[in-house]
């Protein structure tokens, strides 16, 4: 529901001011930059016999020029040249202006660091060395849906967790085992109009325009299985608390594997959350192994103050969220316990006009304290697989400096 101002007259909130004042010396500067705006405005005086109605209507000269950059895309006289064309997008508009914004957004998370800011009065002892200002980051979380790993991101997003460029993962439980069925066996291209009934009869599942064959759910039980007893045994036996982020830690370790998203997060031991892990293929295990082997508990308390507590104690928070629902609110929220982000990017391709957190704008969130009130955040409207890879490639493949110091510990709360 679209709320006019005049409707919220009890709140001290009123409508930001829309004009685009314009110093005289820029207004001069852009009317002989503009030979076409000045002969359209002498044209305008120079029609009189036109009806003093219409003239008035069309041809009534702009009081001010915006002094944002002007509106051009990319030449392809200059060549084949992919960098360019994509800086090219930042005054080409709409959704590439977009990307163009949400690539400075990432580049500001990947530069900061503590030492660029003053010492805090209250400052810990720990973070007053200038060496440990000069190395400690923005914390970065990366968030992206269960389709994506099915998808061919799953190598851009691997990619991210092998080489220690975020902080934090979160993904639904699709996003989990997708990656290890990958592992176990491919998945195939096919095509969006693919009748249901025939997929069905061949024992093929569609995502989109892809195909997962049954027999990978099979190859995932005959896997996960074992695993499932060794935990529920551990359990019963040394006490062993099982978290949704501890089992996909375990899982990353059992699935050896360098094409694994969550190996890598294994071996760098960036924590992986998953509330809602039972909602795929994981918890269509879960139920089965219960009547094999029952008892095992999965706590999501220890995973919800594990998780917020990785925003609450960092010094500087940014997100990277791919796709919306669970995994944009569960790192928003999180975010919140520290009164927001400092930055944040969004790729996605919900809309607001339902009222859904996925289609929320970023000024929603900041309206609930999730993104701070003096951050610049961005929403791409896009569809991930096309924006992604382009992303990716103008940030960390490009600007992120390897980070040196020796893999973290596991946090207090693992
Ligand atoms: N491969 C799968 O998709 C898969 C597999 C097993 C289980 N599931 C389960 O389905 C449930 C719903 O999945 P979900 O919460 O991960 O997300 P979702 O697929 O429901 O998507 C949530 C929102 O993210 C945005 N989005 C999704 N794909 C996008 C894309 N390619 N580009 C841009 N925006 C995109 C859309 O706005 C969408 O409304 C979860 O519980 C998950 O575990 C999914």
């Amino acid at each position: 529901m679209s709320t006019s101002s005049s409707a919220l007259p009890s709140l001290s909130v009123s409508p930001a001011p829309v004009a685009l004042p314009l110093s005289e010396a820029a207004e001069a500067a852009s009317a002989t930059a503009h030979p076409t705006r000045t002969r359209f405005m002498s044209d305008a005086t120079n029609l009189p016999n036109a009806p003093e109605v219409a003239r008035s209507s069309v041809l009534s000269p702009s009081s001010s020029t915006p002094e944002t950059a002007e509106v051009k895309g990319y030449d392809f006289n200059n060549g084949i040249d992919y960098e360019a064309m994509l800086k090219a997008y930042a005054t080409t508009g709409f959704q590439a202006t977009n990307l163009a914004k949400a690539i400075d957004q990432v580049n500001a998370m990947l530069k900061w660091r503590l030492s660029d800011e003053p010492v805090d009065d209250d400052e810990t002892e720990d973070y007053t060395d200038p060496e440990v200002r000069a190395r400690t980051r923005c914390k970065i979380f990366l968030g992206y849906t269960s389709n994506l790993v099915s998808s061919g991101l799953r190598e851009t997003l691997r990619y991210l967790v092998e080489h220690r460029m975020v902080d934090v993962v979160v993904s639904t439980a699709g996003g989990i085992e997708e990656d290890f069925i990958s592992c176990l066996a491919p998945s195939y291209l096919g095509d969006f109009a693919l009748k249901g009934k025939t997929l069905r009869d061949a024992g093929l599942n569609r995502i989109g325009n892809l195909l997962v064959p049954n027999n990978n759910y099979c190859a995932f039980q005959d896997w996960i299985f074992p695993i499932l007893d060794a935990m529920v045994e551990e359990q019963k036996t040394h006490g062993v608390v099982w978290s949704p982020s501890k089992m996909i830690h375990r899982l990353g370790k059992e699935i050896n594997d360098e094409r694994s998203i969550y190996y890598w997060a294994y071996k760098n031991n960036i924590p992986v959350f998953s509330p809602a892990l039972t909602d795929g293929s994981i918890g269509d295990m879960i139920y089965f192994h219960s009547y094999e082997n029952p008892g095992l508990v999965l706590d999501i308390a220890s995973d919800i103050r594990r998780m917020n507590n990785q925003a609450v104690f960092a010094k500087k928070t940014g997100a990277v969220i791919f796709g919306g629902g669970l995994i944009k609110h569960h790192i928003l929220n999180a975010n919140l316990m520290r009164n927001g982000l400092d930055y944040c990017v969004l790729v996605n391709t919900a809309a607001e006009f339902d009222g859904s957190d996925a289609g929320a704008r970023p000024d929603e969130s900041i309206s609930w304290g999730k993104i701070r009130a003096n951050a610049d955040p961005v929403k791409v409207y896009a569809e991930a697989t096309l924006v992604v890879p382009l992303l990716v490639a103008e940030t960390f493949a490009k600007n992120f400096e390897p980070k040196t110091e020796p893999i973290p510990e596991d946090d207090e709360d693992f």
